[in-house]
């Protein structure tokens, strides 16, 4: 396929049910957050999409990229000894570098607020060995963590069975405290890039809608619930 996000929205718009998977070994296309691409060479990784058909509001539905985060590091955690961490929003990261992005995508019907089906696509590295170079320094593999192979199938099913799990529990947020005590963000000065626009902040929390709570350069408080943050430079 070239992107298993793009597969899982076709067959979701032709009545796909609720927790159908849809994963690849290879994409040709697979697609990063804000229209990056997401390198996935032959059995290098696991790329996974889920069609999900949640009964809950859009609010509530936007909490799916948090649960997301989650859950992959749960699954994750049964896999390796290091503890997986959140950078903001939802990049599952390693020792520091990233091992997992999550792209979800919504169709939803704006007047009615009504959310049709969202499709989370997860793509976890097993391996970095046919990333480029400048790929290597910032990404991380599994493989990396431990010394037998993980098989993908095994990891494919850990996933969908903590996805199960927080889907649950949209009504709640009760996944919210572990999505903070996972981030590793709290507490950082980093900079958040928003509409092309940089700037350095302090980021204090996050609350339980997934927005960071942060103090800007003029010591004052913001919420920021998009963009990206980076926390490479500091
Ligand atoms: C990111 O890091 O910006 C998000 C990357 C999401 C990649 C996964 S791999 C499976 C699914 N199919 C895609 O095309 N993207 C997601």
């Amino acid at each position: 396929v070239d992107s298993t996000n793009n597969y899982a929205k076709t067959i979701a718009a032709s009545g796909a049910p609720h927790g159908t998977a849809v994963i690849a070994d290879t994409q040709t296309g697979g697609r990063g957050r804000l229209g990056r691409s997401f390198l996935s060479p032959p059995g290098a990784g696991l790329y996974l999409s889920v069609v999900l058909r949640p009964q809950v509001d859009s609010a509530q539905a936007l909490l799916l990229t948090s649960a997301a985060a989650v859950a992959v590091c749960r699954a994750v955690d049964r896999f390796v000894k290091a503890p997986a961490q959140i950078k903001w929003v939802n990049d599952v990261y390693l020792g520091g570098k990233k091992l997992c992005g999550i792209l979800t995508e919504a169709v939803s019907d704006l007047e009615s607020g009504h959310v049709e089906f969202v499709v989370i696509g997860i793509g976890i590295n097993l391996t970095c060995a046919a990333f480029p170079e400048e790929l290597k320094e910032i990404a991380v593999s599994l493989e990396e963590y431990r010394e037998g192979k993980v098989g993908r199938g095994a990891l494919a099913a850990a996933v969908l069975e903590e996805l199960e799990q927080v889907c649950g529990q949209l009504d709640t947020a009760a996944f919210m405290q572990e999505y903070k005590r996972r981030s590793c963000v709290i507490g950082k000065r980093v900079k958040a890039i928003r509409a092309g626009i940089s700037r350095e902040v302090f980021i204090e929390d996050i609350d339980d809608t997934g927005a960071l709570l942060v103090r800007n350069e003029a010591g004052e408080p913001e919420c920021i619930n998009s963009g990206e943050i980076s926390i490479r430079f500091f």
